[in-house]
């Protein structure tokens, strides 16, 4: 299938919420280049064409490590509110109404940034983007599997003790294989303590026992990913019976190479399974896409019709960590949105 001009007017108009979004992952090329401009000694590329040969993964690992290079290039809360603000035109300009943007709190630690700054910048710029846009941010924040439980317990800390304005979700990001889920248990048990609902990343190129795991020992709202789940008919009830949600990111799993092609993704397995499914981009200026985009291989690919996609849609709505006069909001102009662009 092919997305004629039509349904990609119809996606674009379409109100929708994004789940799975990295602040430095969704960076523009053009942000990235002046963030590299601006701090040439980090020796990233310079040049678009540079920029986007560097943005070609070889594998997961390799995307992680490029990943934390650019890392390298947010250095102030003045670069961070920068990001936010960015972000948040780039999710206006799709039709996102609502957003979880996925911090690592810990990568601006350990950069030396002012903690109180950090969080001050995030709820700054949320700020603005609510008052120049109208796009409701909120923020999760991912410890990152590769700095252990250290890096756990400085991510914790630092949300206990500088609570940004929206700050709804708490997550584990980074490596799977050599992190495993139960390792972090207490740091989600503290989140969850201060509201904080539990979406770790489990399932995205490992097996179904880091989503098992994430169950039993994170208390998972949601699941990062999670496509594994595909591989584990019981898994796949279970996530049923518990009415937990997956933040299926198609472009990046075909980037980082967790799975080989847009057709041998399991998105329509889980769905046929009953699993509650929502689109997202992980890190779209990484992966060159954006929500749209993944509406539109929903369409093309996995073959959802325009009722599908406004269900998609509500879904995200449904699973986000917004507080219901945000959720009914949304919803019902999705629901207007979907009766006034009905066929003839
Ligand atoms: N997985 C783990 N860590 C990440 C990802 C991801 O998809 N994106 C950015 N950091
Ligand atoms: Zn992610």
């Amino acid at each position: 299938m092919t997305t004629s001009p039509d349904m990609a007017a119809f996606v674009a108009g379409l109100p929708k919420a994004e789940l799975h979004v990295h602040l430095q992952g969704a960076a523009s090329v053009p942000t990235i280049l002046e963030l590299s401009r601006r701090y040439p000694e980090a020796g990233l590329p310079l040049e678009e064409d540079e920029l986007r040969e560097f943005y070609r993964f070889r594998d997961f690992d390799h995307f992680l490590s490029v990943y934390m290079a650019v890392n390298e290039l947010v250095r102030t809360p003045d670069d961070v509110q920068a990001l936010v603000e960015g972000l948040g035109r780039d999710l206006a300009a799709v039709n996102v109404r609502y957003a979880e943007v996925t911090v690592t709190a810990d990568s601006h630690l350990l950069a030396g940034m002012d903690p109180a700054g950090v969080a001050e910048a995030l709820t700054a710029g949320r700020a603005a983007t609510l008052a120049r846009t109208g796009v409701e941010l909120a923020y999760t924040y991912d410890i990152n599997g590769a700095h252990g439980l250290p890096g756990a317990e400085r991510t914790i800390s630092w949300a206990e003790r500088f609570p940004a304005e929206g700050s709804v979700g708490f997550g584990l990001g980074g490596p799977e294989a050599g992190a495993p889920r139960t390792a972090y248990a207490e740091a989600f048990t503290r989140a969850r303590d201060i509201g904080l609902a539990s979406v770790p990343h489990a399932g995205e190129t490992t097996g179904p026992q880091s989503i098992r795991d994430s169950l039993d020992a994170l208390g998972a709202v949601r699941i990062g990913h999670g496509i594994a789940a595909a591989q584990d008919a019981d898994l796949m009830a279970e996530l049923v019976e518990r009415d937990v949600v997956l933040e299926v990111c198609p472009t990046s799993n075909v980037c980082t190479r967790a799975v080989d092609s847009l057709e041998a993704h399991p998105f329509t397995i889980l769905r046929e399974a009953g699993v509650r499914v929502t689109l997202n981009t992980d890190d779209p200026g990484m992966f060159d896409t954006d929500l749209n985009r993944e509406y539109e291989i929903a369409h093309e690919v996995f073959g959802v019709d325009r009722s599908g996609l406004v269900d998609l849609a509500r879904e995200s709505v449904r699973a986000s960590l917004a507080v219901q006069p945000v959720k009914d909001r949304i919803l019902a102009e999705i629901d207007d949105y979907a009766a006034a662009t009905q066929p003839e």
